[in-house]
């Protein structure tokens, strides 16, 4: 479910919820009870930041580029190595890459040894996170 829906998920349970709540005093007061629960982060707090954010990248299409996962959410730990993380620009990435990217990704999302499970990127689709594991093998080409 990209984030989209998400938030169309989170409007559809404020309207209901507002209907269900029976009389309501006023337009405002619907508006006010409807407001929290549709800007509410169902994916991770990274981006509740703000629902703009959100709404912005939903708008730009959904999934963000592999180089901007890597940055925002991988370069942590694999820019320089962190805990024996496979090494940005490095032939650590050759050497992985041998797996094949199904098994890379397998190991991604469901984490390995001090590799965090989506590495840390909880609101990360499969796409994103494949996205940005190319980026880091393009690095060691
Ligand atoms: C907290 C540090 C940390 C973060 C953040 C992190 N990684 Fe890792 N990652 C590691 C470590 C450590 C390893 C080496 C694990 C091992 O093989 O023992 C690793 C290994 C990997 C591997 C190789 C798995 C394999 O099967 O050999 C992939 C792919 C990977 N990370 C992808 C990512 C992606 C994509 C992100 C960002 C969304 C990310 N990592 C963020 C620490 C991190």
């Amino acid at each position: 479910m990209n984030k989209f829906t998400t938030a169309l998920c989170a409007l559809g349970l404020g309207f209901a919820l507002a209907s269900s709540a029976g009389a309501a005093t006023s337009d405002e007061a619907i508006i006010e009870r409807i407001k929290p629960l549709g800007s509410v982060c169902l994916e991770g707090d990274e981006t509740c930041g703000g629902a703009a954010a959100a709404a912005a990248t939903a708008s730009a299409g959904g999934a963000r580029s592999g180089a901007d996962v890597y940055t925002q959410k991988c370069a942590a730990c694999h820019a320089v190595g962190v805990a024996g993380a496979p090494k940005f620009g490095s032939a650590d990435w050759t050497d992985r890459a041998a797996k094949g990217m199904e098994t890379l990704l397998a190991n991604a999302i469901n984490g390995i040894n001090a590799m965090p499970p989506r590495g840390t990127c909880a609101d990360c689709s499969d796409e994103e996170i494949q996205g940005a594991i190319e980026h880091m093998i393009d690095s060691a080409k």
